[in-house]
């Protein structure tokens, strides 16, 4: 028998996201690699490897060219960085819209490869069925409404939805009918305050906001736009921090000291064993 004691930690389900309905706001941020899992780990529920990456990590200018290859490999990082903490990875974009049975080959591998608890995908009307498929199969799905990224080419542009009666309807039936899907919870992104307050109360999962309000059931936002590591910061952004400055300023000090022979210093160097 080993003399170390491992602790067991079980890691939060997507039930125990669901049980949080109404209940203690549920802290959700965007991963993408090991090390940074690790850090949210200690304060997140919920932990989701988003297609952002696409443009947070690799530079694309949006999500549409999100592979998912890319998704698994980062899904898998997060995995190894995290032990408490939710993972949520989501579908990109062509890999779960076009039948129910793709959905579901491409899910199931996204599960089987990484080991994440649940898949995203972006809901609208067209895909509610292909969100029941999978629930009714053992994928627990988190949905995504108002604002959809991975809409935006017939969208042109990422612009605050439901700002007319009609996009309020459709986005409220959205909610509604890929929670009736089964979806565990619904990821409501840049709506007007009242209609993702409307939502929080019309749908029985939670209702976690991005640009969206404080009333909903959880908060969830891209980690690197909180943390201060771009330039520019939409409006529903709070800067926690000033990354992008720190990083600078330490690569600045580092580049100084390396021309100036400043580094290594002597207690960075090794020297041979006497003798
Ligand atoms: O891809 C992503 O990071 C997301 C969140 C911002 C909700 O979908």
């Amino acid at each position: 028998m080993s003399s170390h004691s491992q602790e067991v930690v079980r890691r939060l389900t997507a039930p125990d996201i669901t049980a949080r309905k109404g209940g203690k706001p549920i802290v959700c941020l965007t991963a993408y690699t090991a090390p940074m899992a690790g850090i949210l780990d200690n304060h997140c529920d919920l932990l989701l490897v988003g297609d952002s990456l696409g443009m947070v990590v690799h530079g694309l200018p949006n999500t549409v060219g999100v592979t998912l290859e890319m998704m698994i490999l980062h899904g898998q990082a997060v995995m190894r960085g995290s032990r408490k903490a939710m993972v949520v990875v989501d579908m990109p974009f062509g890999s779960y819209e076009g039948s129910a049975e793709v959905a579901y080959a491409n899910a199931a591998r996204v599960m089987k490869e990484t080991g994440a608890s649940a898949v995203k995908v972006e809901a609208g009307q067209a895909v509610v069925e292909n969100i029941a498929y999978l629930t009714a199969r053992g994928i627990p799905v988190m949905g995504h409404v108002g604002l959809r990224p991975q809409a935006v080419m017939t969208d042109g542009g990422f612009r605050a939805k439901g700002r007319s009666d009609e996009e309020r309807r459709r986005i409220l039936d959205d909610a509604r009918a890929t929670a009736e899907a089964g979806a565990f919870a619904v990821v409501v992104e840049g709506v007007a305050e009242g209609l993702a307050r409307e939502i929080t109360l019309a749908i029985p999962v939670p209702a976690i906001g991005i640009g969206a309000s404080a009333g909903c059931d959880g908060q969830i936002l891209v980690t690197d736009d909180m943390l201060g590591l771009f330039d520019w910061t939409p409006k529903f952004v709070r800067r926690y921090a000033d990354l992008r400055g720190e990083i600078d300023r330490a690569v600045a000090g580092y580049a100084a000291d390396v021309r100036e022979r400043r580094f290594p210093g002597p207690a960075e160097i090794y020297f041979a064993k006497a003798g």
